[in-house]
């Protein structure tokens, strides 16, 4: 095993019907997530004990899974030592881990990921892409922009859709597209 990198690896993590993006931390050889309560992939992996990294290079599906739910039909099961796991069917490579809660605290919580499989389906080069990790970093900022409102991450929202404008593709407009519709509907467009 061995597909993620040291630092921290934004993945879609599914856990039971749910997907959403997630950090997957590797530090010193040790799997770990960040869980900030209230969403359903925090309430999922406390109750499960499992969650399944899915590596995928798709801004839209980054937004989308960001502020929406997917239908039933997008996911894909998985059995992985002896139960089953959800995934997503498009992906580079997926790793299933078994999760454990290593510290609680009141609006955030700690999982230590010990990996049980791993596959590669189908790996793509990608070419590195300002606009692409603007996306990323937008969708970070937005799903806290909601929650705070906070003027200084609207600012930060604001930068990286001038950064996706200049040096996206189709898909990367698209998916800034989708997360100012998100946003407006939210009550919180920024543009
Ligand atoms: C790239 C990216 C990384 C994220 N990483 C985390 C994370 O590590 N922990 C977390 O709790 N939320 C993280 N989020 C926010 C969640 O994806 C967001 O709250 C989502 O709505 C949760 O969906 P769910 O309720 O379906 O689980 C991240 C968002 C993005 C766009």
């Amino acid at each position: 095993m061995g597909l993620l990198q040291e630092g921290i690896n934004e993945v879609i993590a599914t856990t039971w019907s749910n997907a959403a993006p997630m950090g997957i931390i590797l530090r010193d050889g040790a799997y770990r997530m960040v869980l900030f309560r209230g969403s359903h992939t925090a309430m999922n992996v406390e109750r499960w004990g499992w969650v399944v990294a899915n590596i995928v290079h798709d801004p839209v599906l980054f937004v989308k899974t960001a502020f929406d739910d997917l239908p039933q039909s997008a996911f894909v099961e998985e059995e992985v030592e002896g139960f089953l796991v959800h995934r997503l069917p498009e992906v580079e490579a997926w790793i299933a881990f078994d999760a454990a809660i290593e510290h609680s605290a009141r609006e955030s919580m700690t999982a230590i990921l010990s990996p049980m499989k791993e596959m590669t389906l189908s790996p793509v080069i990608h070419p590195v892409n300002r606009g692409y990790n603007s996306v990323i970093e937008a969708a970070v900022h937005g799903t806290r922009y909601l929650w705070n409102r906070d003027p200084e991450i609207r600012k930060l929202i604001d930068h990286h859709r001038s950064i996706i404008r200049r040096c996206g593709g189709p898909k990367e407009l698209e998916a800034l597209e989708m997360l100012d519709g998100y946003l407006a509907k939210a009550g919180a467009s920024s543009s």
